[in-house]
């Protein structure tokens, strides 16, 4: 008899080059007349906040929106959010942007459900009842916050990056239109796709629900996330470089958005592991983007994963397109590796520490700060010492 495991994701997903256009009559039907936009100066810059906003009006629902935050936000900002936002007494909120962005809509729309502050939440459910309802627009193909279960914040102090994960966390709708990414910057676009392969790759690779010890944030693997893993990989192995080189390619836009949405699904159930234990204190530290950390780590950490998941890495191999026809397992897992790597240098993301602007007398501090982050170093599929994490780093180096 196996273990009873469960499966969440957004309320509903509604999908599709031109759904932006959706969304007044969304809210509408959905009898929410307040919404509180929350985006960037960037995206304000080309014209996405007014084309929300206007639709929202067009249908007579009330619009708001707060566009002074950063790439990877900040607590102070969150708190800065909440109290502009505060007395515009929303009922729903809408997150415009990538995951920097969503997130921060999350985070907002829990303070403004729930009171105190932001770090109040930090950690596995801490939430204590339902907030606002959310309504998550991905302007980038990454992430999957559009679905998950969790908010991640940078503490500035600390020089970490913190999260907090609930069920209350999940949009209400995910609203993905990817022609919304067509105006990606070539690094955003390389940044957060290989995001979208390292939660995939992580979840694909998890420990078994079976094994994953109760009360954890996420589930392990499971026969629905396995299969949303190898689609997301496939699409991923056919549509990410062609999405960073071609800047305007539609399909390559649309492959990449329905990978980030499925690995999404996949990740915020089965977990995360080592790769993303590792880029909190790198990217708290280091500022570099939460794609760019993870996508220089992830074939080290793979590395250190083979010996325990030959067989996925093997599937991993096909799945991006390598030919292994002949080979035994081990090689063709190797051949899993390398096809990462290879992706990793053709869309230009750095292959290494010493790249992101790392020193190596700061690689003990990141291994001890990422060890302690157990609820990602619980889904690692082989167990992990701390001096295993300095390893990793030290090849990563
Ligand atoms: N909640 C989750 O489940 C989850 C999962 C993974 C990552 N994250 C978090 O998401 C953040 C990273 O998100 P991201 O990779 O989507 O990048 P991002 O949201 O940080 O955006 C990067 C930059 O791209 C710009 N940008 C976004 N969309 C654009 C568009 N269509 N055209 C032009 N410019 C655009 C933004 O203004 C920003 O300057 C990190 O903080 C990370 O920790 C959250
Ligand atoms: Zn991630």
């Amino acid at each position: 008899m196996t273990k009873p495991w469960n499966f969440e994701t957004a309320g509903e997903t509604v999908f599709g080059a031109g759904t932006l256009e959706q969304i007044g009559s969304l809210c509408k039907s959905h009898n929410w007349h307040r919404a509180l936009v929350v985006s960037d100066s960037n995206l304000l810059a080309l014209d996405m906040v007014d084309r929300v906003c206007e639709n929202l009006q067009s249908e007579c629902v009330d619009a708001f929106s707060f566009t002074e935050t950063e790439a990877e936000p900040s607590v102070e900002t969150a708190a800065a959010a909440v109290s502009v936002s505060e007395s515009f007494g929303p009922d729903v909120v809408i997150g415009l942007g990538g995951g920097s962005n969503m997130d921060l809509a999350k985070v907002v729309a829990t303070v403004l459900s729930c009171g105190g502050t932001a770090s109040d939440y930090f950690g596995f459910d801490r939430v204590p009842h339902a907030i606002l309802p959310l309504i998550c627009v991905p302007t980038t193909a990454g992430t999957g916050s559009e679905v998950s279960h969790s908010a991640v914040l940078t503490d500035r102090e600390a020089a970490m990056k913190e999260s907090m994960q609930s069920r209350f966390l999940r949009p209400r709708i995910a609203l993905i239109d990817p022609a919304l990414a067509l105006s990606c910057p070539r690094q955003v676009t390389a940044e957060s796709g290989i995001d979208a392969l390292v939660h995939a790759i992580e979840a694909y690779t998890a420990i078994d629900a079976a094994e994953m010890p109760d009360g954890n944030a996420y589930s392990g693997r499971t026969p629905i996330t396995n299969a949303l893993c190898e689609q997301a990989i496939a699409l991923i192995g056919k549509y990410l470089v062609r999405a960073v080189e071609v800047a305007d390619d539609l399909e390559a836009r649309e492959g990449m958005a329905s990978a980030a949405l499925l690995a999404g699904m996949a990740f915020s159930n089965a977990g995360v592991a080592v790769v993303h234990a590792l880029e909190y204190p790198l990217g708290g530290t280091l500022h570099c983007s939460h794609g760019g950390g993870n996508g220089m780590l992830l074939p080290y950490v793979m590395r250190f994963n083979l010996q325990v998941r030959k067989e996925a890495f093997a599937r991993i191999a096909v799945l991006l397109g390598e030919n292994v026809s002949g080979m035994d397992e081990g090689d063709a897992a190797e051949r899993g590796i390398v096809a990462v790597e290879n992706m990793r240098g053709r869309i230009g993301i750095p292959s290494s520490v010493r790249q992101l602007g790392g020193r190596k007398d700061q690689l003990r501090g990141f291994a001890e700060k990422a060890f302690a982050v157990k609820r990602l170093i619980h889904v690692n599929p082989r167990p992990v010492t701390l001096s295993d994490l300095q390893s990793i780093l030290q090849s990563a180096f």
